[in-house]
């Protein structure tokens, strides 16, 4: 009898064919839980004979297997379906999600700009360390110890148990010592970078912000070169017809010293916010190579002059872009910086 039974669930199980998920789940009511049927032959199988259980047995054990895989291939079955059914519930016609991706920042963007236009001169770019000495930020630029120029950048210095007192830079001329070191004439570099200064924090300063500055050393070098570089580089980073105009002016290391104002880009000279109304903004500091730079640097001033200048990246993105807080610069305010991101470059 028993042999009967399994033959017939055999057989209904090899016929069974669900439809539905609902069918999947009745089958496995009935043929897997442990009141179902399978568990129920194996109940009658305990008291038949030890000649029939060898063969019944076997049976048995296919039985419940061919349930099984059956219950699993339905399973496999409903899934698939399901999953083709979701894709095909998707409009596929739906424009795509744009990705967003990031942006330059306006500091990097000027840099660039700066960089590209002095490269068409024949300057290379160069660096040097942010945590400098004393000798190349200020003793190798012609800043004697204890000399007052040295207040004119306050400084953040760590004291070193040595004596060797370092220094954040506060300009990056310290590059250009080191380049003068280590080379030979002529130089014609220009030296982007970062810069600190001991200064409370506002719109109108911080306590770091980046500066390109530059040197050209070679035989010959007149403030008459200087000026033609500046003007170049005016007309090419704010247009044909920025009027550019020098005031006298001292730094230690350069002599005669300058700084550069140019018409204001805003107001075009009438006078504005932005240039106090005078109808012009400084942008940069200049001058020719003090021959005492020179000497401590190994340049001899006998044969070789130069001229130098430096600005802040900062001030000249201000122009560009009419930024007015310094802060806006170093807050990563996505709402600000997402307004450069049509100048990917
Ligand atoms: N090093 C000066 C500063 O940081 C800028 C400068 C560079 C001025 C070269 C003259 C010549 O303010």
């Amino acid at each position: 009898m028993l042999h009967e039974k399994i033959a017939q669930y055999a057989a209904e199980i090899k016929q069974f064919a669900p439809q539905s998920q609902e069918d999947a789940e009745a089958f496995r009511l009935k043929f897997l839980v442990a009141k179902g049927v399978i568990r129920n032959l194996f109940e009658e199988f305990k008291s038949v004979s030890p000649e029939q259980k060898r063969t019944l047995g076997k049976d048995l054990n296919e039985l419940k297997l061919a349930a099984e895989l059956k219950y699993k291939a339905m399973q496999e079955q409903f899934a698939a379906s399901q999953a083709t059914q979701k894709v095909n519930t998707d409009d596929l016609t739906l424009p795509g999600e744009g990705f967003v991706i990031g942006s330059r920042h306006p500091l990097s963007l000027v840099r660039k700009e700066i960089v590209e236009i002095f490269k068409k001169l024949g300057f290379v770019v160069a660096e040097g360390p942010e945590i400098e000495d004393d000798w190349h930020n200020f003793t190798a630029l012609n800043f004697p110890p204890e000399h007052p120029a040295r207040d004119m950048q306050d400084t953040f210095f760590i004291k070193k148990q040595d004596g060797n007192d370092i220094a954040l830079r506060t300009h990056t001329s310290s590059v250009q010592v080191r380049m003068m070191e280590n080379g030979q004439p002529p130089f014609r570099a220009i030296m982007p970078g970062r810069v600190y200064r001991n200064e409370a924090i506002s719109a109108r300063a911080h306590c770091f912000f980046h500066q390109v500055e530059g040197l050209y050393v070679d035989e010959n070098v007149s403030f008459a070169d200087l000026k033609q570089t500046l003007y170049f580089f005016v007309q090419e980073l704010f247009g044909d017809g920025t009027k550019v105009r020098f005031r006298p002016s001292y730094f230690p290391f350069t002599e005669p010293s300058a700084e550069m104002d140019i018409s204001c880009t805003i107001c075009k000279g009438k006078g504005c916010a932005m240039c106090k109304g005078s109808g012009w903004v400084e942008i940069l500091g200049c001058g020719m190579v003090d021959p005492n730079v020179l000497e401590n640097c190994g340049v001899d001033p006998g044969k070789y002059s130069g001229y130098a200048f430096g600005m802040g990246i900062e001030r000249v993105t201000n122009l560009k872009y009419e930024i007015k807080d310094l802060r806006l610069f170093s807050e990563n305010d996505v709402r600000f910086l997402r307004q450069f991101e049509t100048e990917l470059i």
